[in-house]
């Protein structure tokens, strides 16, 4: 049973821990892709390296069949930010890959994805990585009861600009609200003033993902319907985590360590310092 104050789900303890079962083995699907992300790799193996995690995890896919989308997994390339289909592509040397995963346990959803540099890439790349996931673990950071929810875009907005690149973060795509479903309420942008929208309460749980360019923040979708490039072509860099709210702070559901390492390094009360999550 749940409460949904406003529309936003509140998931019982019970529920949050089968979100943590699905969180790791979205963690361990992303790890292993991660290691298989080598030049000469084809985007659909690492569709397989994803897939034979959730048979080994009994667990299902939240993307496959997700309005029709026919992987498990979603792999954008250098200029395309999300939503890229496995298929023949040859990774190369100096690629930069968004890897995209989602799992279900016993109904309840984790979603993350990762940026990972093929062998050698260009400073200014690797640059623009390290600033997204750090843009990640700020929005992660304001995802505390007590807060309200567009903290959470604030601080991921507030750490791109401050790398002072000219960086670009998409307006057209957002996080989200997840749990029974991949994607619920409420949307989670990546920019915008601090303390609006909705209370962030204990038992809520949400997906902050950045998508950040090199330059324009401007996309569009290919004829294939789902991959979303840059318009000027310009690299980009996503990354996700699925977090829930908690009485003692974020907990980062598809972090193998809960976030705890991060957390503990910032002085960020997190349960994820608590041995066992
Ligand atoms: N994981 C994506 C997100 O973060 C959604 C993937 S779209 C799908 O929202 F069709 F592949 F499921
Ligand atoms: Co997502």
């Amino acid at each position: 049973m749940f409460r949904r104050p406003g529309g936003i789900e509140i998931k019982t303890d019970a529920q949050l821990a089968r979100m943590r079962e699905a969180g790791l083995v979205v963690a361990d699907a992303l790890r292993r892709c991660a290691e298989a992300s080598v030049a000469g790799t084809t985007t659909r193996e690492l569709d397989v390296v994803a897939a034979r995690t959730l048979q080994e995890h009994g667990a299902q896919s939240s993307f496959l069949g997700y309005y029709g989308y026919p992987a498990v997994l979603c792999v954008s390339v250098n200029d395309e930010v999300v939503h890229g289909i496995p298929g023949d592509r040859v990774l190369g040397e100096g690629d930069l890959v968004s890897i995209d995963f989602g799992a279900i346990v016993d109904g309840w959803h984790g979603d993350a994805a990762i940026s990972v540099a093929v062998g050698a890439v260009p400073e200014e790349i690797a640059d623009l990585s390290r600033t997204t996931r750090d843009a990640l673990w700020a929005g992660l950071s304001a995802a505390r009861p007590g807060g309200r929810l567009t903290d959470v875009g604030a601080a991921v907005e507030e750490t791109v600009r401050s790398a002072d690149r000219g960086y670009g973060i998409l307006r057209d795509y957002v996080g989200h609200g997840i749990g029974s479903r991949m994607h619920m309420e409420p949307a989670v942008a990546n920019f915008g003033p601090p303390g609006r929208g909705p209370k962030l309460k204990p038992g809520m749980a949400i997906a902050v993902e950045p998508m950040v360019t090199l330059a324009g923040p401007d996309v569009f979708v290919h004829a294939d319907e789902w991959t979303v490039s840059t318009v000027d072509r310009s690299y980009a860099s996503h990354w996700e985590h699925t977090v829930a709210i908690t009485e003692e702070g974020p907990w980062v559901l598809t972090a193998e360590d809960g976030g705890a390492d991060f957390f503990a390094r910032n002085g960020i009360p997190s349960p994820a310092a608590v041995a066992g999550n």
